[in-house]
């Protein structure tokens, strides 16, 4: 499909930069908006050609603005919503803002693609919607059972959008995702924030007993998944995205320690307030589509270091 008018919220961030990226190389004739609120975890660094292609624009806004959020999604064919708070850890302090920003933020987004009869729609959400599981992995069926308060706002916003779709037939398909790696991560997530310990030379700190186990996808092949589920995904359904490379996170300190010639300590401090012990997910659906990943973990650490050496000054 051919998209002429594209808006991606969020897309000042982290993963939405990698789609930006993506979806401007690629639909290179067509008008693409972002909406972010530009929060700490944004970066106008992250979105370059915003500033240089004349089709493409910044708007600087909350999710929670319907006034926004109508002249943003006005004459759009495609909404892809990645804004949201996306630490956990600082769910546990103050969550009032990820249920605002991501549960009644995702709500008004989808109230004015109903009113101004958006095409299509990707709506971004997250394995950890299903709450932890040890053997068998989710498929998209699976109830939902989050365990902190980041995962239910982002479980109620699933609720809302699947609302939209079943009483006014909102063209919205949903994607829960692993974990997601790469470059211009904020430095809070555990792969960029062991990066910068030990580029800085500091002690990494390790949650409890560092068994948790976590699933690594590229930010790369997550976007290219968008892009084929803009395509070929059918509306009214979720689409789990998986990643073959799972770790412990203390294999992953061990991993990025690896990279470096001088000795990192490792020190255990205390767990989170709830800390899912595995996220398994079975994406066989988007698999039947024609997607996998192409990218892994071990391979890319190198230029991702290489990036935070040059980069993690940036973050404060
Ligand atoms: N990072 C992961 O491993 C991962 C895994 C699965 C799903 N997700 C989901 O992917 C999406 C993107 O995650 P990320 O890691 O890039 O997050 P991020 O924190 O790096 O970026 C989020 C972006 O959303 C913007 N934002 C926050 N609140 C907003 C609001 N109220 N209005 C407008 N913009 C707002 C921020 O300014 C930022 O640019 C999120 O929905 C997240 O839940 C992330």
């Amino acid at each position: 499909m051919k998209f002429k008018k594209i808006l991606l919220t969020g897309a000042a961030g982290f993963i939405g930069s990698h789609v930006y990226d993506l979806f401007s190389e690629k639909y290179c004739e067509a008008e693409i908006t972002i909406l972010d609120k530009m929060t700490y975890a944004a970066n106008i660094r992250n979105i370059p050609q915003i500033t240089t292609n004349k089709k493409h624009k910044l708007i600087v806004g909350d999710l929670t603005d319907m006034d926004i959020c109508l002249k943003a999604t006005k004459d759009i064919d495609l909404v892809i919503n990645l804004a949201a708070e996306s630490h956990v850890d600082n769910s546990f302090d103050n969550s009032i803002i990820f249920t605002k920003s991501n549960t009644l933020g995702t709500h008004t987004l989808m109230e004015a693609c109903k009113r101004n009869e958006v095409d299509k729609i990707i709506h971004v959400s997250t394995d950890e919607v299903y709450g932890e599981n040890i053997e068998e992995p989710f498929s998209e069926e699976d109830p939902l059972n989050p365990t902190n308060p980041y995962s239910a706002s982002k479980a109620a916003a699933e609720m809302i959008v699947r609302g939209y779709y079943k009483s006014f037939d909102l063209p919205v398909i949903v994607v829960r995702s692993n974990n997601i790696y790469g470059i211009r991560q904020y430095p809070e997530k555990i792969i960029p924030k062991f990066i910068v310990n030990c580029i800085k030379k500091e002690p990494i700190e390790i949650h409890g007993d560092g068994l948790n186990l976590r699933h690594y996808l590229s930010a790369i092949d997550f976007a290219n998944a968008l892009d084929l589920l803009s395509n070929n995904g059918k509306e009214g359904e979720i689409y789990n995205i998986a990643s073959d490379l799972e770790l412990t996170n203390i294999a992953v300190a061990k991993l990025i320690k690896s990279f470096f010639d001088y000795e990192i300590d490792l020190i255990h401090v205390d767990n989170r307030p709830f800390n899912d012990k595995r996220y398994y997910v079975n994406d066989k659906k988007l698999r039947d589509l024609g997607w996998a990943p192409k990218l892994n973990l071990r391979d890319d650490l190198p230029k991702i270091i290489n990036w935070y050496n040059l980069n993690h000054f940036l973050f404060y």
